[in-house]
């Protein structure tokens, strides 16, 4: 297939984080091919890949990792040496109402990968890598102290974490089984462009922009690890260049929030740059019913990435955060595309039941 150093599927480029992988590897990998293969579902927009799309090393797939044939035949195509698997669903929320569809896509749709490189790669596992994008919230949830680390026991508690959890003891037993050569990263919460605003961070922003109510689940109290998408997107490439097939590696920047104070940040963030008089945003917080099994706190320990291999974060969360905040006050072309239909119908569901 043409001269490329290698062939990488990356799965769910269209999404989130994939989107910025998919950028990262095709401009900084020239020598690389990059197929990028996406179900394009509400979470998934190619609009997030324009600056790539032309590309030479870039090809676009669209298809299911569920499809059993569909993928088969995609790597009989392409040959591929590597896979970077990232589609999921992966929305806690939307899991509580639906968790049958997030154990199709994260359960069945990571062994049917699984399966197809292990058909494919049966004669050769030199140069090989399944590299698979997993979560800290397949460990469940902390108290006020202590971290996850790579050691901490599995124990997810929402329908999207146990299918997480799933798929990561599916890459772990075809590695033990078949000898696939497979890494495993889980990261903690991401922020940054392109992020659809179902998530926190994109809703407040949305929200506070256009005056709306700023629904805080609960009393705000719970915590999360916040990492900028983008050394979130460089550990990645870190670890999949040098980490240690049949590893884990936890990904994380030390950075706790509770979820009212992170709010109020990025209230006081806008305010000024939206030219409004501090505090006018802080009104619009609105406390409105807990999600069911609502994880206290989330705190990654990455002292095995740092030291290992040598990575830390780029940004302050400040810094990320304006960074984020201009990106979507710039984009609201981006915004209208993925705020209209579904996510409409979505958001009145969903906040409706809770105020
Ligand atoms: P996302 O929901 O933004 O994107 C998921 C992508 O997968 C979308 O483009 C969607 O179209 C695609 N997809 C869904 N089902 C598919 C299917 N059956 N076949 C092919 N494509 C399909 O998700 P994200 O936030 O970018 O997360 C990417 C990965 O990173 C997930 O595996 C998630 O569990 C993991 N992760 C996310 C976070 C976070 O904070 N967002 C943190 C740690 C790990
Ligand atoms: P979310 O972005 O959905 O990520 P996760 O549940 O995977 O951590 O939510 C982050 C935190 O914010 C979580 O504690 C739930 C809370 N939250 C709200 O308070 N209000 C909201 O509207 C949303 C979407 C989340």
């Amino acid at each position: 297939m043409g001269n490329y150093e290698r062939t990488i599927l990356v799965t769910g480029g269209a999404g989130f984080i994939g989107s910025h992988v998919v950028r990262r590897f095709v401009n900084k990998f020239p020598s690389y091919k990059i197929v990028n293969l996406d179900a394009l579902t509400y979470a998934g927009n190619l609009e997030n890949l324009a600056d790539i799309q032309q590309a030479s090393n870039y090809i676009f797939e669209k298809g299911d990792i569920t499809h059993e044939s569909f993928i088969n035949t995609l790597f009989e195509k392409y040959k591929f040496d590597s896979v970077i698997h990232l589609a999921a669903e992966s929305h806690v929320d939307r899991s509580i109402n639906d968790p049958l569809s997030f154990v199709k896509t994260n359960v069945l749709g990571t062994a049917t990968l699984l399966n197809a490189c292990r058909t494919s790669w049966k004669n050769n596992l030199i140069n090989k890598i399944f590299y698979h994008v997993s979560t800290d919230e397949v460990y469940g949830t902390l108290g006020s102290d202590g971290y996850f680390t790579e050691e901490t026991c599995y124990d997810p508690r929402s329908p999207y974490s146990a299918s997480k959890a799933a798929s990561d003891h599916l890459v772990m037993a075809y590695h033990h089984t078949y000898h696939l050569p497979v890494i495993i990263s889980n990261c903690s919460n991401n922020y940054g462009s392109h992020h659809f605003p179902e998530k926190l961070i994109p809703l407040m922003i949305n929200n506070i922009k256009n005056n709306k109510p700023l629904p805080v689940y609960g009393k705000g109290e719970n915590v999360r690890d916040w990492l900028w998408v983008e050394d979130h997107v460089s550990a990645i490439d870190i670890i999949f260049h040098r980490g240690r097939q049949g590893e884990t590696y936890n990904i994380g920047g030390l950075n706790e929030w509770r979820n009212i104070d992170l709010v109020k940040l990025l209230v006081r963030i806008m305010d000024k740059k939206l030219n409004r008089p501090e505090g006018t945003s802080e009104k619009l917080i609105t406390f409105v019913a807990d999600r069911p099994g609502h994880d206290l706190r989330y705190a990654i320990d990455p002292k095995k990435l740092t030291t290992e291999l040598g990575w830390k974060p780029s940004v302050t969360f400040q810094e990320g955060l304006e960074k984020t905040v201009d990106w979507y006050l710039a984009n609201d072309e981006w915004v209208k595309h993925v705020t209209s239909g579904d996510y409409q119908q979505y958001y009145d569901q969903q906040y409706k039941k809770k105020t």
